[in-house]
């Protein structure tokens, strides 16, 4: 092994990643008393939570009548009953005392002529058991995760949570006993960090830049999966990818579903209200997978607007100037932007885009990671945590609902910091790490650094976005899937051949783009393997040769182990179909009701 310079740490808990989940984390543990390292490829405030835009979801019924088990109904059919209910349940029902404390936090929520915390509609989220739309969405403008990731940073600092910036995680370190802790490397001096901690948190958030065109900042690689999967552990439902129904079309910005919870609706080549006809409830506030498919399929049958007929438009003109400049400043900005439009003026022209990755590290309510054994299915990890969109809960199962997601950032980032305050004895020792403990994770790192082949990580990371965009589209077919597993099998295969030209260690982006196209290159297999193996049509995996859902066989969650070969292996593992208290009942699967 070439020299190195090693350092090592011991903490209580190491966190890795700085968005909402992994900040509400570091501070939650910080608060307990444990001592708690932060480690984050960027700075915290450039996480990607920050471009999070319509809302939080927590039924405080501050617009009209609300309860968390209708939340807890809408989010077990929005996840087209993949979801784990315990979770759910858990979710939910904290969801209202987690939007009181980031309102105690100093988030900045926008307010009621009262001073109540401001709601808005958003797709899937109905009131009474689906009956109509319902305001549950708390808002800060259409600016709400840039008000949460600076609020939850700021408390951070307040409670000295220690950071270590632009530390890139390379692997986790583990043995016979679990997770010890991880190896980074400090990306300005090339320096190399043993840390070891008595609990490991993986909050690296998803991993949307296995596709070409998503919503996902850059830094969205799925590391913290990737690192699990070479640990040998499994990622689980990772073939559900949400399509965000309005990305800017050409340029895939985000412009939140909140513009139709404030009453933008999606328009035809023929000026057509189309959602009428798909979701006659809901309508342009169906569920994602819902609208995104109706989407594709105006824009298939001839349907969509300009000269290729490949996009549809967003209306927002008639909600006049005032409440756009108040409610949706910022997609106001974003349109004029990235599409020259004047969203007072002229409607939007938007198109499906890869926007949330509702698979991951699987874990327990608790933040917990699990790898399942022979007859115990939810077998714990010792050591090792995950949260946010990194891990599946799985609260999510094959669909989110809009808003679901600074909500599970909090709810678990806080859960995880509850968990390990029971967990971690005050003062507990820790046991000296191997000496090799860093020894795989550097052996990668010496690989990549001096890899000399033909092919850049550009070339590679197209050919993976290009295939992932079209073989596991909004709509999949056996075909599309089965030829995508195999271009994806060659393209993984062409890393031996990959050239990294800069060998520095001083700020060496060449090395850190070629780790991170690895990691996604694991996410990728992991998401159209299990794509191809799944033979119905669920959330948002809809495979056309098999358009119904079928609970009989595959009510259950897939898992994917990625070996060092890039060889993807399978097996599954049943949902939780029980809830957490008495409070409320399993809600069965039944008929799908838009
Ligand atoms: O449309 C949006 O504002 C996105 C919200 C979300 O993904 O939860």
């Amino acid at each position: 092994m070439p020299a190195y310079n090693i350092v090592d740490h011991e903490y209580d808990v190491v966190v890795v990643g700085a968005g909402g989940a992994g900040l509400r984390a570091t501070f939650g543990m910080v608060q307990h008393g444990l001592k708690t390292a932060c480690i984050t490829k960027v700075f915290p405030t450039r996480s990607h939570t920050v471009a999070a835009q319509g809302g939080v979801g927590a039924a405080l019924g501050n617009m009209a009548e609300d309860n968390w088990v209708w939340h807890m109904y809408d989010t077990v059919k929005g996840a087209d009953w993949l979801g784990d209910q315990d979770a759910i349940e858990y979710m939910c029902r904290e969801a209202i005392p987690a939007v009181h404390e980031l309102e105690h936090y100093g988030v900045p929520f926008s307010r009621t002529p009262e001073g109540k915390i401001y709601q808005r509609p958003f797709g899937g989220h109905m009131r009474n058991f689906g009956e109509a739309p319902v305001q549950r969405a708390c808002a800060a403008a259409d600016r709400t995760g840039h008000a949460i990731l600076h609020t939850l940073y700021q408390q951070s600092l307040k409670h000295k949570a220690e950071f270590f910036v632009e530390y890139f995680a390379i692997d986790l370190m583990m043995d016979e006993s679990g997770c010890r802790g991880v190896v980074a490397i400090d990306m300005a001096t090339g320096t190399i960090h043993r840390f070891k901690g008595h609990t490991t948190v993986m909050a690296t958030g998803g991993y949307g830049r296995a596709y070409f065109s998503c919503t996902s900042a850059h830094t969205c690689t799925g590391d913290g999966n990737a690192m699990v999967a070479r640990a040998g552990l499994p990622l689980q439902d990772m073939e559900f990818v949400q399509f965000h129904p309005t990305g800017v079309y050409g340029a895939g910005v985000l412009i939140t579903e909140g513009a139709r919870g404030e009453g933008g609706y999606l328009t035809n080549s023929h000026g057509e209200r189309f959602m009428e006809r798909y979701a006659p409830t809901a309508k342009d506030l169906a569920s994602r997978d819902v609208v995104s498919r109706a989407m594709t399929m105006e824009i298939r049958e001839g349907h969509g607007i300009g000269p290729e007929k490949d996009h549809i438009l967003l209306h927002l003109e008639h909600l006049g100037a005032e409440v756009l400049h108040q409610r949706l400043p910022g997609i106001t900005e974003t349109a004029k932007v990235f599409a020259g439009v004047d969203a007072t003026k002229a409607p939007i022209p938007v198109l499906p885009t890869v926007h949330y990755n509702m698979g991951g590290i699987p874990t327990n309510y608790m933040a917990e990671a699990i790898n399942p054994q022979p007859g115990r299915p939810d077998n714990v990890i010792p050591g090792l945590m995950a949260i946010g969109e990194a891990a599946s809960v799985s609260v999510h199962g094959a669909n989110r609902l809009g808003t679901n997601s600074l909500l599970d950032l909090v709810v678990f980032g806080r859960a995880a910091a509850l968990r390990a305050k029971d967990l971690i004895k005050k003062g507990m020792a820790h046991r000296p790490l191997a000496k090799d403990a860093a020894d795989l994770a550097l052996a990668r790192l010496d690989r990549i650094r001096n890899a000399n082949g033909s092919m850049t990580t550009a070339q590679i990371r197209k050919n993976m976005q290009r295939t992932m965009q079209n073989d596991a589209a909004v709509f999949r077919t056996s075909k599309t899937l089965k030829e995508g597993c195999d271009k994806m099998a060659q393209i993984a295969g062409s890393l031996a051949d990959l050239k990294v030209v800069d060998r520095s260690l001083i700020f060496n982006t060449d090395l850190i783009e070629a780790l991170e196209l690895e990691n996604l290159m694991a996410c990728a297999l992991s998401t159209i393997f299990g794509g191809e193996a799944r033979k119905e049509s669920r959330g948002a995996h809809a495979q056309e040769d098999f358009p119904n859902r079928d609970d009989e066989n595959w009510m259950k969650h897939t898992l994917a182990w990625v070996g060092a070969d890039w060889k993807v292996k399978l097996d599954y593992r049943p949902v939780h179909t029980y809830t957490l208290t008495n409070d409320v009942k399993y809600i069965p699967p039944k008929a799908r009701v838009y």
